[in-house]
């Protein structure tokens, strides 16, 4: 397996692949790896992809410097995880190799969707996201390009990027790893301790109490989000949004009345936790 440290050898690293001619299976990740990240590298094998997996905490998607501080990091074990996952390269740059300027002066700052949800609480995300994205995505080159539906709003604002840009690269969206408690599986899980373990598990109670009540025939998307909201009021410390969104745009919904996604983000102890759910209405 290949590491490249710097973007002049992660486009030959890419190059060399595509001469092999195998395709690229980007898999961007910010390290800390779990089985939600190799979920997604197995995808990537499984498609016949070269899995390229890029390992960078990017500080400009990080409003707070003590978040950024204290994201998980553990380089050694992530590239033993990608070894035995089959990784064919990864990129773990430095924060000077990937902003030689410093913090860049040109952004991609994403549409009105970047302001809400995670957005609204994190101002400035999503155009870090979308902006250390584009770039792995120009180094990377023609590609697919692997996302998990944890991050269900990063996955929408990205396949819209791709469209809106015209970048040669192909998304592919995969499903969200649970613990066996219902827990969706986060780098951020690993500053979970105690009482703070058992409060995480609030998040996919609420998202499984809006489900139940639209399988029960709910159809107002408030009262979802009123019962979703209860819940993690009763069981988290800092709960923030309960939403009911159509799942192409997260545009808001009145009536349940089509496939919807539950979004749901609390605080926990130090963390901030989000969690999504699809459902189907009968
Ligand atoms: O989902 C993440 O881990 C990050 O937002 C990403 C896509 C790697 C960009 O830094």
């Amino acid at each position: 397996m290949e590491v490249a440290r710097t973007r002049a050898e992660l486009r030959e690293a890419a190059d060399r692949l595509r001469a092999s001619g195998s395709s690229v299976g980007l898999v961007p990740t910010m390290g800390a790896l779990h089985r939600g990240h190799l979920s997604l590298v197995e995808k990537a094998v499984a498609n016949g992809d070269a899995a390229l997996v890029s390992i960078f905490v990017n500080p400009l998607q990080f409003g707070d410097a003590g978040d950024l501080a204290a994201y998980p990091r553990d380089e050694e074990a992530d590239l033993a995880a990608c070894e035995k996952a089959g990784v064919a390269a990864v990129f773990a740059p430095s924060v000077a190799e990937m902003y030689p300027k410093g913090a860049p002066d040109t952004v991609v700052r994403p549409g009105p969707l970047a302001d809400e949800l995670e957005g609204a609480a994190r101002p400035g995300h999503f155009t870090g996201v979308a902006t250390v994205v584009t770039k792995l995505f120009s180094l990377a080159g023609r590609c697919r390009a692997y996302f998990g539906e944890k991050d269900y709003q990063q996955l929408v604002i990205v396949r819209r990027l791709v469209a809106d840009l015209d970048l040669a690269v192909s998304i592919v969206g995969c499903p969200l790893v649970r613990e066996p408690d219902g827990l969706a599986m986060s780098s951020r899980n690993r500053r979970l301790e105690g009482a703070d373990r058992e409060s995480a598990r609030g998040l996919f109670r609420a998202l499984t109490a809006g489900k139940q009540l639209i399988m029960a025939g709910e159809r107002s998307a408030r009262a979802v989000e009123s019962a979703m909201s209860e819940v993690l009021s009763h069981d988290t410390p800092r709960p923030d949004y309960s939403s009911v969104r159509d799942p192409e745009r997260l545009a808001r919904l009145e009536v349940v009345d089509r496939p919807v996604r539950l979004l749901v983000a609390a605080g926990v102890g130090p963390v901030r936790l989000i969690d999504n759910l699809a459902v189907c209405p009968p």
